[in-house]
């Protein structure tokens, strides 16, 4: 979705910013940018060689290893004495924004991750590197480069600060990987959809310059961009000129076009008009919410709370970096044999190696699927049959839903049960909104 701003706007939002002008008077601005789906053509990980069928099956795959750090991710959010450290992050099958950093601008590309909550991204000079074929930053070439020194604030939100010559340093090991940099900060820089660029001076990065098996990043996406609730991530930093919403409309990628998806922040974040529905968020890092039930045909199967979470009774994580939405095993087995019920089909295997349970030989046009009801706590969201199911080859269409089990007992809702709704954060009223959309048209 895109809003034109008057050309003045930035300016003035830019200076309210900097000089710490309360945030009210800066909410007349928003902006957009595009979010890159990491299989589409215009991606720096596209693969020409792959067929559209492929990228479906290793983007189901990619999403059942998501789901497991996801979820532990989020039990170990919940017990103090888990450390999230000790997980590797599973990039999966995200979007990708381009982004620039410094003075001049250098142009890079990151996974946008809802659950992590810094910027990140490698830097000159590294050793061990990862093994990234994009150009790498270089601190020193960039004016507005600067260290954060120990005493400062920013230094006290990082989980694993440690001080070295008076410079701010992350420092993550895990196992025998490891990934560490400096606290800096410089500015960042963003195309908005309406062709101007955005500039943000001083946010905070961390500028890796040692990193052995810590984050497994390669090719041409040289770090992430964290859109959680922690104080470092970009929705965070930017929280004066955002007014802390931000929204997405992801395209139905695999059963659509070249459209891209769109990220928007700020007033062209707000989600209005009829046929919106809220929940409250319950878990600010990770973002997580309560899902109470499914309801297909005349069944509803409610959700167990997890075991760890009795009071707030947060259970999912809304993901856009896992596509198939992925249920605690009790769950899924009776919304599938509800949807059985429905679809009058002999079903068949999943050609792509059995990764999914529920097949039919058909095509989404010619299946008859169930609107299937998500029952958010204050939000009901109907899915649609593409929200639900997926064309896997040319004649099976598989449900977009699995199971697993591990602990945690989370909720990981994927990427495509929210094709074609705008989704939208508010950071300060606690909620997170829905409405269905024609996410090719914003
Ligand atoms: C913004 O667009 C210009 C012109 O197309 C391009 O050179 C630059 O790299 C882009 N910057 C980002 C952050 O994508
Ligand atoms: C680095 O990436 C290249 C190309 O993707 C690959 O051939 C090579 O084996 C990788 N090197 C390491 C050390 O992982
Ligand atoms: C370290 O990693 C190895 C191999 O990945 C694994 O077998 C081992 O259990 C890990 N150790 C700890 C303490 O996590
Ligand atoms: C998508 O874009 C690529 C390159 O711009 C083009 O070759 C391809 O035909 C397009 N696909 C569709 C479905 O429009
Ligand atoms: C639920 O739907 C099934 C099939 O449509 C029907 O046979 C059954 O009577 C319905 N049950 C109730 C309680 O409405």
């Amino acid at each position: 979705m895109s809003i034109p701003i008057p050309s003045y706007g930035f300016g003035v939002l830019l200076l309210l910013c900097c000089f710490g002008v309360s945030l009210s008077t800066s909410q007349n601005n928003g902006f957009s940018v595009e979010l890159i789906h990491r299989d589409s053509s215009r991606s720096p990980l596209y693969n020409p060689t792959e067929t559209k069928f492929q990228r479906i099956s290793n983007s189901v795959h990619h999403s059942i290893n998501r789901a497991k750090y996801v979820n532990q991710m989020f039990y170990a959010s919940s017990h103090t004495n888990t450390l999230v450290s000790n997980l590797t992050p599973y990039l999966g099958v995200g979007h990708i924004m381009s982004y620039s950093i410094g003075s001049p601008p250098f142009q890079m590309y990151g996974y946008l991750d809802l659950l992590i909550d810094m910027i990140w991204f490698q830097c000159k000079p590294c050793n061990p590197c990862l093994n990234l074929t994009s150009p790498i930053f270089d601190p020193s070439k960039s004016s507005t480069y600067t260290n954060i020194p120990c005493d400062h604030s920013k230094c006290y939100y990082l989980r694993y600060a440690k001080c070295i010559s008076d410079n701010c340093k992350y420092h993550l090991v895990k196992n025998s990987s490891y990934s560490q940099g400096d606290l800096s900060a410089d500015t960042f820089t963003l195309n908005s959809t309406t062709g101007s660029p955005i500039s943000f001076p001083e946010i905070v990065i961390g500028c890796e310059h040692k990193n052995a098996g810590g984050f497994p990043l390669e090719g041409k996406v040289s770090g992430m961009i964290g859109l959680g609730g922690g104080p470092l991530s970009l929705t965070s930093q930017l929280d004066y000129s955002i007014g802390g919403k931000f929204s997405y409309c992801l395209v139905p990628f695999f059963s659509n076009s070249n459209t891209s998806s769109t990220l928007n922040f700020g007033d062209a974040a707000v989600v209005s008009g009829p046929q919106i529905v809220s929940t409250p968020i319950k878990q600010i890092d990770p973002i997580a919410v309560t899902l109470q039930a499914f309801s297909v045909g005349n069944k509803t199967i409610l959700l167990e709370q997890p075991a760890f979470a009795p009071i707030t009774r947060r259970n999912t994580i809304i993901d856009i970096g896992t596509s198939i939405t992925v249920l605690p095993m009790k769950v899924y087995s009776k919304l599938e044999s509800a949807v059985v019920d429905l679809i009058k089909l002999q079903r068949v295997n999943d050609p792509s190696h059995d990764q999914l349970n529920l097949c039919y030989q058909s095509t989404i046009e010619e299946l008859e699927i169930p609107i299937i009801t998500a029952h958010f706590l204050g939000a009901d969201l109907q899915l649609k049959p593409l929200n639900t199911f997926m064309q896997i080859d040319d004649k099976v269409v598989c449900f977009a839903f699995t199971s697993y089990e591990y602990f945690g007992g989370a909720v990981i809702f994927g990427n495509i049960a929210q094709n074609n709704f705008l989704v939208g954060y508010d950071f300060q009223k606690k909620i997170v909104s829905f409405k269905p959309a024609d996410c090719t048209n914003q």
